[in-house]
């Protein structure tokens, strides 16, 4: 379980901590015009790490219940207020929380009405991510709807699971690359070695990022690894799904995914084949940097030795 203590820790004491994870997964809070934690969700196992990265405004990471997302959870964690100005580009503060067991772990932002805004996020939530957030905002609860005319209602359906492997020795591959899903399917990737994303793009521009759009973040996987984050998203509706993973220049190595392409001139093969042609560039910007999210490339402190370079660091303690 997590403790109720958690301390500010001089970011000297990190110094030490050259500690390997099974996994590591990155939370960026907030951001530019953005309420929310990206990923809103990550499936992790005892040993695993959230890294919680803060960006603009001014946010929390606080333990809440399933039963009340916006409420703090007694004895739950609490990073407090992390103010980020504007002109920060790097540097972003971080909070780790290390996880201990499979049970959930339901977070919200404390900040104004964010919660009630959507800004909530989850660790195991299982199915019940989206009814979290319902929960958090004041929708209607999927399974309390009383509405039928909402064909892409977010409930929590029995559709068909995809599972995607991503990467795995050797391989810079989403397999299967190419598949066709249902509304309401889950399309689960299963991470393997080395560090990938699954990163929403369009047709046209196949190693960009889509705005406003899905990105599981990076995904380090040790090489000695035995088990494997996953990281879903929901099928909402019937148009193409294109996907590239976004680290370095795998995407220009034909590292890219669709679910439903099946527009004839826009299949896989011919999104495969312009990745490889802009050979991840695309007007004159290269991949992989340089885009909304590149500021997370370029601040993450992934290593103990470079959190000295951190304005702070927050630490849950145990
Ligand atoms: C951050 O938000 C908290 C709570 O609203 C507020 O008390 C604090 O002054 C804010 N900090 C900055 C630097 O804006
Ligand atoms: C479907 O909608 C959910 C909730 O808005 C979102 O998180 C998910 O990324 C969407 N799926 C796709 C494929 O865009
Ligand atoms: C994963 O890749 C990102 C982007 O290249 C990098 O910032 C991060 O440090 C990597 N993580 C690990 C644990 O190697
Ligand atoms: C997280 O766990 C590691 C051991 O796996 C420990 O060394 C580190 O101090 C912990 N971090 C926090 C913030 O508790």
């Amino acid at each position: 379980m997590l403790s109720s203590t958690f301390r500010r820790v001089a970011l000297s004491c990190f110094a030490l901590l050259p500690v390997v994870h099974a996994a590591v997964f990155e939370v960026v809070v907030g951001g530019p015009g953005t309420l929310r934690y990206t990923p809103e969700s990550v499936n992790a196992q005892p040993g695993d790490q959230i890294r919680f990265i803060f960006q603009q405004k001014n946010h929390t990471a606080t333990q809440s219940t399933f039963e009340n997302p916006c409420v703090k959870a007694p004895g739950g964690f609490d990073s407090g207020y992390v103010p980020v100005a504007d002109g920060v580009t790097d540097g972003f503060p971080v909070a780790e929380l290390n996880i201990t067991s499979t049970d959930p772990v339901w977070v919200y932002c404390k900040q104004g009405t964010h919660c009630q805004a959507g800004m909530v996020f989850a660790v195991n939530p299982g199915d019940r991510m989206a009814a979290f957030k319902a929960a958090a905002t004041g929708a209607a609860t999927p399974s309390a709807s009383t509405t039928s005319s909402a064909p892409t209602s977010s409930s929590t359906s029995t559709g068909t699971v995809h599972r995607i492997v991503v990467g795995g020795p050797g391989a810079l591959t989403f397999n299967p690359s190419n598949i066709n899903a249902a509304v309401g399917d889950t399309i689960e990737f299963e991470f393997r070695q080395k560090n990938h994303t699954v990163t929403a793009s369009t047709f046209d521009a196949p190693c960009v990022p889509l705005a406003q759009s899905f990105d599981s973040g990076y995904v380090p996987v040790a090489d000695g690894a035995a088990t494997f984050p996953t990281w879903s998203i929901r099928v909402n509706d019937t148009r193409p799904i294109w996907a590239f993973c976004k680290q370095g220049n795998h995407c220009g190595q034909g590292m890219v995914f669709a679910a439903n392409a099946v527009e004839p001139g826009k299949t896989f093969v011919d999104f495969q084949n312009l990745a490889r042609q802009l050979n991840g560039t695309v007007g004159g910007s290269t991949g992989g940097g340089g885009y909304g999210s590149g500021a997370l490339q370029t601040s993450v402190i992934s290593s103990a030795g470079a959190v000295l370079a951190a304005v702070f660091a927050i630490a849950f303690l145990l």
